[in-house]
C-alpha cells in the first residue's frame, strides 16, 4: 500500500462515522480530488469497502479480513515491533522469508506474515498445516544481545505471550506444553518455531514463528488441535488478536533484553500444562518417562526418572500420561 494510500484511510477510519469529502481529504493531505479519487479505487480493490455519496464525500463502512499491514500497524502500541511489515498473500514459509531478509540485514522486530503458506513448517521436520485466510502465520526477525544458551527465552516468550491473551480476549483455559505448544483442553491450537543464526556466543538473529488456528472449521486442521473459532463459536477478529499478541510479546521481549528471565520462567510455569505430570519423552536415543518437575532457567525440562534421577531435557516430543 502506498503512504498516500494509508494516509487516506487512516484519515476514513478516524471519521468512519461520518462522510468525509474529497474536498476535505485533499485539503488535509495536499493532493487533488482527482488522486484521493484514484487511491480510493485502490483501497477498494484491496477489498476495504467504502461508499461513495454525491455531495457527502467519502466513508469507510468495512474492513477486509486480511492480515494487511496497514490494519495490523493501526494503532499498535509498540516500539520495536512490527513497525516494518513485510505481507504476502501466499508465501511459502514466513520463517524462510524472514530469515533471508535478517541475513540481508532487515531490522529487528520487522514482522513477516503470510495469508496462506505453501511449505508450513513446525518443529523436528514436521509440516505446519497453513490454509488461506484462517490463521495466523507471521514471524517475527530479533537481534536480541543475549546468549545463544539464552536465547531459549524468546521460545517461551512466545508461547506465554499467546496463551496469556488468549485467557484475556476470550476467558479461555490456554496451557502450554512444554516446550512451546499453546493448548487448550488437551488440543493444540498454536505452535512456535524459533530459528537461530548464531556464532560461539553471539546470537545474530533470531526468528521467532507463530502459527495460531483462528478461524479454522474442524475440517481445517490436522487432528488434536482446535481453534478459536471452534473454542469460541464465533468468528474472530484475526487483526485485533494479533496485535494485542505483539503487544505482549514486546513487553516481554523487553524484559528479556533487560534480562528480567525469572519472570518469563515464572510465568510459563504458572501457565503450564506439562509441570507436575508423569511424561514420556520420545528420543531418537532413549526414551525417558517420570515426573515433570520443573524447567530450568535455560526453558530445559527437568523429568525425575522413577530411580530419582534427574534430566534436564533440552528438546523432545512429550507425551503427557493419564
Ligand atoms: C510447531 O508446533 O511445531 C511449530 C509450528 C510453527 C508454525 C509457524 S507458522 C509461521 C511460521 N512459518 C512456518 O513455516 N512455521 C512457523
Amino acid at each position: 500500500m502506498q503512504v498516500m494510500e494509508t494516509k487516506i484511510l487512516n484519515l476514513l477510519k478516524e471519521n468512519s462515522d461520518s462522510f468525509l469529502s474529497g474536498e476535505e481529504i485533499s485539503r488535509q493531505l495536499y493532493v487533488s480530488r482527482t488522486a484521493v479519487w484514484k487511491h480510493i479505487q485502490h483501497l477498494k480493490d484491496a477489498g476495504y469497502e467504502i461508499i461513495a455519496q454525491p455531495h457527502l464525500g467519502y466513508r469507510l463502512q468495512a474492513v477486509p479480513d486480511k492480515m494487511l499491514p496497514d490494519e495490523i500497524g493501526y494503532n499498535l502500541n509498540t516500539k520495536i515491533f512490527a513497525k516494518k511489515i513485510i505481507s504476502f498473500s501466499s508465501t511459502t514459509s514466513t520463517n524462510d522469508v524472514a530469515y533471508k531478509l535478517a541475513e540481508q540485514g532487515q531490522d529487528e522486530g520487522a514482522l513477516v506474515v503470510a495469508e496462506e503458506q505453501s511449505r508450513g513448517r513446525g518443529r523436528m521436520e514436521r509440516k505446519w498445516l497453513s490454509p488461506p485466510g484462517v490463521g495466523i502465520y507471521a514471524s517475527l526477525i530479533l537481534r536480541p544481545k543475549i546468549t545463544p544458551i539464552e536465547a531459549g527465552k524468546i521460545t517461551l516468550m512466545g508461547a506465554v505471550s499467546i496463551a496469556k491473551i488468549i485467557r484475556k480476549l476470550y476467558g479461555i483455559t490456554a496451557l502450554i506444553k512444554w516446550p512451546n505448544d499453546v493448548f487448550i483442553e488437551n488440543e493444540k491450537i498454536c505452535g512456535i518455531l524459533t530459528e537461530m543464526n548464531a556464532e560461539q556466543d553471539l546470537i545474530k538473529f533470531v526468528i521467532l514463528g507463530m502459527g495460531v488456528n483462528v478461524n479454522n472449521d474442524a475440517a481445517q486442521i490436522p487432528p488434536g488441535a482446535t481453534s478459536l473459532k471452534i473454542q469460541t463459536g464465533r468468528q474472530i477478529n484475526r487483526i485485533e488478536f494479533f496485535q494485542n499478541v505483539l503487544e505482549e510479546l514486546e513487553a516481554h521481549y523487553v524484559k528479556i533484553i533487560q534480562r528480567e528471565f525469572d519472570f518469563i520462567i515464572d510465568e510459563w510455569r504458572n501457565l503450564s500444562l506439562t509441570l507436575g505430570r508423569r511424561v514420556k519423552i520420545k528420543r531418537e536415543s532413549k526414551n525417558i518417562e517420570g515426573q515433570a518437575m520443573d524447567i530450568d532457567e535455560n526453558g530445559a525440562l527437568i523429568i525425575r526418572d522413577d530411580f530419582g534421577f534427574s534430566h534436564h531435557i533440552l528438546s523432545g516430543d512429550v507425551q503427557i500420561e493419564r
